[in-house]
């Protein structure tokens, strides 16, 4: 058995969309995946999935602005296997309901209500450092550690600022595009 189908992979946000996507590839390549999901009620149905496709899949209740369980899912992580292998910070919102930014209409920084942006860093940005920090120990257990952040083109300044780029026709998104530029800062050393 190689490393890769020994591996324990963390998706946030992992119940639908580009998460439960990532998680179902790794768990075709062998990757023991825990599917994190802030409703357990919508993560079990994405495991469950996996598991009658062949692969190994665990829901875990995981809010990534919740510090309880981001908390109890290390635990529950270290208890039953020690160490991550893999770290995918998936889980993230635009503020407006929809991730993609072109409908982010009420993202104008000049009336965007500033609950909506505290929002969106609370899940974009920093709920992706406090699940970094709580599953870093677990990560430096594992002989080969990966940690991705998913970002989004919208990050990119130069794309949103080329009057002749593929954003150009679009809105200003005064929430959405600062917290996954901010992501993109985020280094671990
Ligand atoms: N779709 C795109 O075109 C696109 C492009 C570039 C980047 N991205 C990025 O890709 C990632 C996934 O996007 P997507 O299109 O798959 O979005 P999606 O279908 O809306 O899925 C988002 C996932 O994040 C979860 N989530 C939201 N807030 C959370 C929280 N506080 N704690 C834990 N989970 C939370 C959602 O859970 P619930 O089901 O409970 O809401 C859902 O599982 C996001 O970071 C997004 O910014 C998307």
């Amino acid at each position: 058995m190689t490393t890769r189908q020994h591996a324990i992979a963390l998706v946030t946000g992992a119940n639908k969309g580009i998460g439960r996507a990532a998680a179902e590839q790794l768990a075709a390549l062998g990757m023991t995946v825990l599917v994190g999901a802030r409703n357990p009620q919508r993560g079990e149905p994405a495991a469950a999935a996996i598991r009658a496709a062949g692969g190994a899949a665990h829901t875990l209740t995981l809010d990534v602005t919740d510090t309880d369980t981001v908390q109890t899912s290390a635990q529950w992580i270290d208890e039953h296997f020690g160490r991550l292998d893999v770290l995918i910070n998936n889980a993230g919102i635009s503020g407006s309901g929809q991730v993609d930014p072109s409908d982010a209409v009420d993202q104008i920084p000049s009336t965007v209500e500033l609950d909506m942006v505290r929002k969106v860093f609370e899940t974009n940005v920093f709920g992706v450092i406090a699940v970094t920090h709580a599953m870093l120990g677990l990560l430096r257990r594992s002989p080969a550690p990966r940690i991705v952040n998913v970002a989004s083109h919208a990050a990119s300044l130069t794309l949103f600022s080329d009057p002749d780029g593929p954003f150009a026709a679009l809105l200003p998104s005064a929430a959405y595009s600062p917290s996954k530029s901010a992501l993109l800062s985020l280094t671990v050393n």
